[in-house]
């Protein structure tokens, strides 16, 4: 910032520095900064800092973005971040790597606890429980764009500039095996996005360049098996994506290289035996359970070892081949049922005889309708896997309106140096409760 007098709130746009103190974290990584009365999301911050901040984005008359481009007084959790592409303007896959990985935990905590306060009502105090492995090279599954020079890696923040991953810079919270497959990765260039051409013109009207549409561009899975082998997909590659064995909860599942599986090396095992103890207590032996957004049955199989050879599971999963392959993984269970399809639609089809539901939404969460007609069932419990605090937090709200309450509540930190955390919660009926 140069000595010139200091902006007033409603000149902040994009590029303006600002100096502020740094509030409490919110949802999505960044903290909440207030500017003569206007909020910004800052990046790559931590609660309490003094920084100078950069305005990266700035809504009329709304909140503003921006980054942490100078700290002036640091946190004592502050560390230098491991990878050379993180900082202002770098990679947008994590957001915490300025910070101590216990803090980072403590950081998601207080958004869980934020989240249930705000959105269900809920006074709670939250742990983020790490996951075995360290916090560096857990990730063995990526989703990364492709440029049209063929270069691989994840988005820069809130941009579709690739940031390239390669052995001299890889990403370090990838599998090593990941960033290798990277260097020797052989994706024919008629799926590369054409480069864009021509120079902008200038909108006749206002003299204001037109927005540049961004480039959609193709993305590569690279997946890492049990065995430690990686499959890379992008789209119009022929066939089916190659199906790939992953070992958690005692056992082996087949999984398209392109399909869900958690991407944190110890993540379905840690949530397998989660979801086992939260449905510890209730007798379930020769009963019924559904595994609602099922996948390739990780967790139906932790039903099916509940309830035993007499009792009966259904998954419900609306991706055709995870279905398929879900009914392939617990073919040694009698009683499991796999029905493919959206859980709204085939809830009204199932038998409401139900003692246990595990249901895992996406991101999303499973939303009202789907919550109240859980709650209408009347099973013994209720265990929701959730990936977003805020989701998880709403339907926390429907479920209790149907007269659940949130009897034990669990996170995991699955997805180091970033804001993601995995929470399983358990829920009963509430005179239980
Ligand atoms: C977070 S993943 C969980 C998968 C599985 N439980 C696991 O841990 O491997 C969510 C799954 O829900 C499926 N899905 C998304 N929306 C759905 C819906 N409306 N009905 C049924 N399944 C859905 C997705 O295809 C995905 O497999």
């Amino acid at each position: 910032m140069s000595g010139a007098a200091a902006p007033a709130a409603d000149e902040l746009a994009p590029g303006v520095e600002v100096e502020v103190t740094i509030g409490p974290v919110a949802h999505g990584g960044h903290c909440v900064a207030r500017y003569d009365g206007r909020v910004i999301f800052v990046r790559l911050a931590v609660p309490g800092e003094r920084a100078i901040v950069r305005i990266t984005q700035a809504k009329a008359g709304s909140f503003c973005r921006g980054e942490v481009i100078q700290v002036l007084q640091a946190d004592p959790a502050r560390i230098p971040a491991p990878c050379s592409h993180y900082g202002p303007g770098g990679c947008g896959g994590c957001d915490f790597q300025h910070v101590q990985p216990d803090r980072q935990r403590e950081l998601k905590a207080e958004v869980v606890a934020e989240q249930l306060q705000r959105l269900a009502g809920i006074e709670r105090t939250v742990v983020v429980e790490p996951l075995p492995g360290g916090d560096v090279g857990w990730r063995s599954r990526v989703r990364w764009a492709l440029d049209a020079q063929g270069r691989v890696g994840p988005r820069a923040t809130r941009s579709h500039r690739v940031v390239p991953i390669n052995a001299l810079r890889p990403c370090l919270i990838a599998d090593p095996a990941i960033t290798a497959a990277t260097d020797t990765l052989d994706v024919p260039p008629g799926v590369h996005p054409a480069p864009p051409t021509g120079p902008r013109r200038r909108r006749r009207d206002s003299g204001r360049p037109p927005r540049r549409t961004p480039v959609a561009l193709p993305e590569v899975v690279l997946a890492q098996a049990a065995d430690g082998a990686v499959t890379a997909t992008w789209p119009g590659r022929p066939g089916a994506a190659p199906i790939v064995t992953e070992h958690a909860a005692g056992r082996d599942f087949a999984v398209a290289a392109d399909g869900f599986w958690q991407p944190h090396h110890a993540a379905a095992d840690v949530l397998a035996a989660a979801v086992a103890a939260a449905l510890a207590g209730v007798e379930l032996a020769g009963r019924t359970g559904w595994d609602l957004y099922g996948g390739v049955g990780l967790f139906a199989q932790v039903l099916a070892e509940a309830i035993g050879p007499e009792g009966t599971v259904i998954g419900v999963e609306s991706d055709e081949r995870a279905a398929d392959l879900a009914v392939a993984n617990l073919a040694d269970h009698p009683g499991f049922t796999g029905r493919c399809g959206e859980v709204e639609a085939v809830l009204p089809t199932l038998d409401p005889a139900v003692a246990a539901i595990v249901l895992d939404p996406p991101r999303s969460g499973a939303g009202p309708r789907v919550c109240a007609s859980l709650a209408g069932l009347g099973p013994d419990v209720i265990v929701y896997v959730a990936c977003d605090p805020a989701a998880l937090a709403r339907d926390t709200a429907a479920l209790a309106a149907g007269g659940y309450g949130l009897d034990s509540l669990r996170a995991f930190d699955t997805f180091p140096q970033t804001h993601h955390v995995e929470c399983v919660a358990r829920f009963v009926p509430a005179a239980a409760d």
